[in-house]
């Protein structure tokens, strides 16, 4: 009886640890292409990326606000100037596939701020989640450690 007792608890125990014992095993893999960036590099860039990350809440709040002025200010930091602004080194560095996702953005944000003078908010709001696709798309795809 003992025998049968314990044969059942320690099943009963291999049973609940198996999930324990493989998540160590089973952290989610980071697929991302490494972009390789020096530190210097990867500090200009992921500036970038914050100032990105701030022209969308400028313009999702200019929006809002239906204040024109607020969205072209903030879509323009991200458009052209900052394509020609990153360093040389990391144009250099970033293949095919990041050039056809990361040139395109620049461009929505000077169609944002053509189109901020004539469209509705509602279609800016289009725009703007259109624009956070293009985000989503590269994040998915790139790192930019080491
Ligand atoms: C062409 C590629 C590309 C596009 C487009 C892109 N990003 Fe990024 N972004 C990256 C990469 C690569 C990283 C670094 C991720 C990592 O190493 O984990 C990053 C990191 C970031 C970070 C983190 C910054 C930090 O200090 O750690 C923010 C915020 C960000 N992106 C915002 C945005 C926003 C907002 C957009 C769209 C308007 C955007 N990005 C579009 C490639 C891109």
């Amino acid at each position: 009886m003992i025998k049968v007792l314990l044969f059942f608890l320690t099943s009963l125990f291999l049973f609940f640890s198996l999930p324990l014992l493989a998540d160590t095993d089973n952290k989610p893999a980071d697929n991302r292409i490494n972009l390789h960036l020096t530190e210097i590099e990867r500090a200009a860039f992921l500036s970038e990326m914050r100032q990105m990350l701030t022209s969308i809440q400028g313009i999702i709040s200019g929006i809002a606000e239906e204040d024109i002025e607020k969205i072209i200010k903030s879509a323009r930091y991200s458009g052209n100037r900052m394509a020609r602004a990153t360093p040389a080194s990391i144009k250099e560095k970033t293949p095919q596939a990041f050039k056809e996702i990361g040139g395109p953005t620049h461009m929505m944000f000077e169609e944002m701020v053509v189109r901020a003078e004539t469209d509705d908010m509602q279609t800016l709001t289009e725009l703007t989640g259109q624009i956070m696709q293009q985000c989503l798309s590269c994040h998915a795809i790139f790192k930019a450690n080491k």
